[in-house]
């Protein structure tokens, strides 16, 4: 016999799909692992680390496994700065998304999937840089492959760009929780990365999807309606010319707000004539 409850069952049912509804409405929709979890336990210490465990007189260095993984426990100030490290160490970009990959400093990677790193050719005159990955994002390990993914796609085949001509990343590099937008921590801890990624491929136009990517790379304290459709000069570290920068409406708000679309299609047009000044039918020549 199972034991009594003091909930009859029908309420017990309900109980249990409120406390549900209230996960997914917290951003908790999805399982990251295939046993649960209680965090209210305090972790289980292995004998070797707990051996090593700081005393008074002697300190601990900071990565021993008694500790959570190192940079995860690291402050929103320190993740920044080992990211801009890392960042600043790498020459390539096959090494920068290795150092992405390795990279503990974003929360956000204990809940994801994948690292969602960029898609799209390097060698692209366009760059573009969105929020954040989605569900399918995290899923499938490529930036903008679902719906919103889908309208982008549509967007630049409008002005005759394809995934050819563009290089696509994110602000953050792993979904946030139930597609809720990064925190300022998030994006800083990514920051470095984002920037040496536009050093090394020398776009010469940045697109900005969104108001997330504007405010996090054009610091400007204003929201992408004021910001879309005008140009910018992005100054970025170990560039000796800043880069034009148009912000945009991100294709999710379009999907949401069809009646916009009308001012996307005149800040592609933005995005076309630069790209027709400049003699670039699509692709850079090398
Ligand atoms: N939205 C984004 O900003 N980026 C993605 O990769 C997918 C959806």
């Amino acid at each position: 016999m199972s034991p009594a409850h003091p909930l009859p069952k029908p309420q017990l049912q309900d109980a249990a799909l409120d406390l549900l509804r209230w996960y997914i409405e917290m951003g908790a929709d999805e399982a990251v692992g295939t046993e649960p979890v209680n965090r209210l336990v305090p972790p289980r210490i292995p004998e070797a680390a707990a051996a090593a465990r700081p005393t008074a007189r002697t300190p601990a260095p900071r990565s021993i496994a008694a500790s959570p993984p190192a940079a995860l426990s690291e402050s929103a100030g320190e993740a920044p700065q080992s990211a801009r490290r890392l960042a600043a160490g790498v020459e390539t970009l096959d090494a920068l998304a290795a150092a992405v990959a390795a990279f503990e400093g974003c929360a956000l990677k204990r809940t994801a999937t994948n690292t969602v790193f960029a898609d799209g050719n390097p060698k692209a005159a366009v760059m573009i840089i969105g929020e954040g990955p989605g569900a399918d994002e995290d899923r499938i390990g490529r930036p903008f492959v679902g719906r919103a993914g889908q309208l982008l796609d549509r967007m630049l085949a409008a002005i005759g760009l394809d995934r050819n001509s563009v290089l696509i990343t994110n602000v953050v590099y792993w979904r946030p929780p139930g597609n809720r937008t990064p925190t300022a921590a998030e994006i800083a801890s990514c920051l470095p990365f984002v920037l040496r990624h536009i050093t090394l491929v020398r776009p010469q136009a940045l697109v900005l999807c969104g108001g997330t990517a504007a405010g996090a790379l054009l610091a400007r304290g204003q929201g992408i309606t004021r910001l879309r459709g005008r140009w910018f000069d992005l100054g970025v570290p170990g560039l000796d010319q800043p880069v034009p920068t148009l912000p945009m409406f991100h294709p999710s708000f379009l999907l949401r707000t069809p009646e916009r679309k009308r001012e996307a299609w005149h800040d592609l047009l933005v995005l076309r004539a630069r790209l027709d000044e400049l003699g670039l039918n699509n692709r850079k020549q090398e």
